[in-house]
């Protein structure tokens, strides 16, 4: 064997040679790795993880004492015969005998550069060294904190806001929920393939669904409103076209309707310049909703709305008896990042890497499918037969990795295909993946 499906990470709270010999019991145990299956030399497993040798030895050192692999002099490492000892003994819980986890190649995952993380700490101690609020903060945010989201808008996507219209978010769907109560009544548009978390988000708020053919016009006659990625279709990626664009606003306002735009990643556009948002055209009858999720990471839960001027006092007014909003800490964090240029570094970093990834994935999937659209962002689609999609993920799946298949963003629509996120996932990760894909496009 020349690899393993094992993946480290430097933040988890367990050393490296834990976090290896755990794995590679948890392959043992899972029966994905047999007795008599030779490992990888440390020396190899170490290039191939990036870590130093001392780690792989480690690991295997103790799984050597354990009695899970027997080192044969000369010969190498091999997975012990009888699959080494199939419960913990002295009174521990039998280990789970669950598939070790796969690494995800979802369309969601930024790829945050490591050599950026002295940046993020930083942040962090000046949000310790701060004195917290005595009170409830502003429900909207912390003014500082929406005069620079209201400023990167201007930058970045050619929105002109006052930042007293920028209301805080815990992330594109936390937007999404707030805003629902407080849209004109009727169903809601959600593209069908979509964003999954917002078609459940409006089912959850008791909203019935119309599914929008994506890249068709949008008719909004039986609409309250309309749920939209036009910056990057989610999944497909296209754009919308500035025809479709003025007629969709021409539509909502015929209707008293309103866009709810999702402008999840449109920052990292490395084909042509970022696409301009919806709301740059016109405020009235559209819903912004951004997010930190690409740009900083999903875990830190946060993002923001500027909501048509109609809808923003009441929005206010209900925050202001329910805080429903990020917390102090976490919006302090944001304004330190953007005060000290740290998410503009990270998008510029991002956007080469995805660049550079992008044609990778390419390569290894144009023999067997066409690209739903240009690739940008974080991930691509390609269009193919169910066979080959079925194929391609069992090999990745076998090698390791959970490669999405379209239909799992679909409701009716009929669309086979794969869904290849490409950043939250090292470089050598990737062309793991990408060998083993195309190993099983081409079996
Ligand atoms: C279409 C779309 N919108 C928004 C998001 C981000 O959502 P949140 O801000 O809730 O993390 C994602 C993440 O994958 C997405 O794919």
């Amino acid at each position: 064997m020349r690899t393993l499906p094992v993946r480290l990470d430097r933040d988890h709270p367990d050393p490296l040679g834990v976090q290896l010999s755990t794995q590679v019991r948890d392959l043992v145990l899972a029966g994905t790795l047999e007795p008599g299956d030779r490992l990888p030399s440390t020396r190899a497993l170490a290039a191939d993880l990036g870590v130093a040798r001392s780690v792989t030895e480690q690991a295997y050192d103790q799984l050597l004492a354990e009695g899970w692999v027997t080192a044969q002099r000369g010969a190498g490492t091999f997975v012990a015969s009888g699959g080494g000892p199939r419960t913990v003994t002295g009174g521990g819980r039998p280990r789970p005998t669950a598939e070790p986890e796969l690494i995800g190649l979802d369309l969601g995952s930024p790829w945050i550069d490591p050599r950026h993380a002295a940046g993020w700490r930083r942040a962090w101690r000046e949000v310790s060294a701060a004195s917290a609020p005595r009170g409830y903060p502003d429900p909207r945010g912390i003014p500082a904190l929406r005069s620079a989201i209201a400023d990167r808008l201007a930058r970045t996507r050619g929105l002109a806001v006052d930042p007293d219209e920028v209301l805080l978010t815990s992330g594109t769907t936390d937007g999404l929920r707030q805003l629902l109560p407080h849209l004109p009544a009727g169903a809601v548009g959600v593209d069908d393939p979509g964003y999954r978390a917002a078609y459940e988000t409006v089912r959850a708020a008791g909203r019935d669904v119309v599914d929008l053919t994506p890249g068709e016009p949008i008719r909004m006659d039986r609409l309250g409103a309309a749920y939209v990625t036009p910056a990057h279709q989610h999944p497909l990626g296209h754009v919308m076209p500035a025809p479709d664009r003025l007629a969709l606003l021409e539509a909502a306002r015929a209707r008293g309707a309103v866009v709810v735009e999702d402008d999840y990643d449109s920052e990292f556009r490395y084909d042509v310049a970022p696409i301009p948002a919806l709301a740059a055209l016109e405020r009235s009858h559209v819903a912004y909703l951004g997010t930190a999720s690409k740009s900083v990471g999903p875990g830190l839960r946060i993002g923001w709305m500027v909501p048509p001027p109609g809808l923003l006092a009441p929005l206010v007014a209900l925050r202001e008896q329910t805080y429903d909003m990020p917390s102090w800490p976490t919006q302090h964090a944001l304004l330190t990042l953007l005060r000290e240029g740290w998410v503009d570094k990270v998008v510029r970093t991002a956007r080469r890497v995805y660049a550079d990834r992008a044609p990778r994935v390419a390569e290894t999937l144009a023999p067997h499918g066409t690209p739903a659209s240009p690739a940008a962002g974080m991930y691509s689609t390609w269009l193919m037969p169910p066979a080959a999609v079925h194929k391609a993920r069992e090999a990745a799946r076998v090698a390791g990795f959970d490669v999405a298949p379209l239909a799992s963003y679909c409701r009716s629509a009929r669309i086979s295909g794969l869904v290849v996120g490409f950043g939250g996932v090292t470089d050598a990760e990737l062309d793991r993946a990408l060998a083993a894909i195309r190993r099983g496009l081409e079996g």
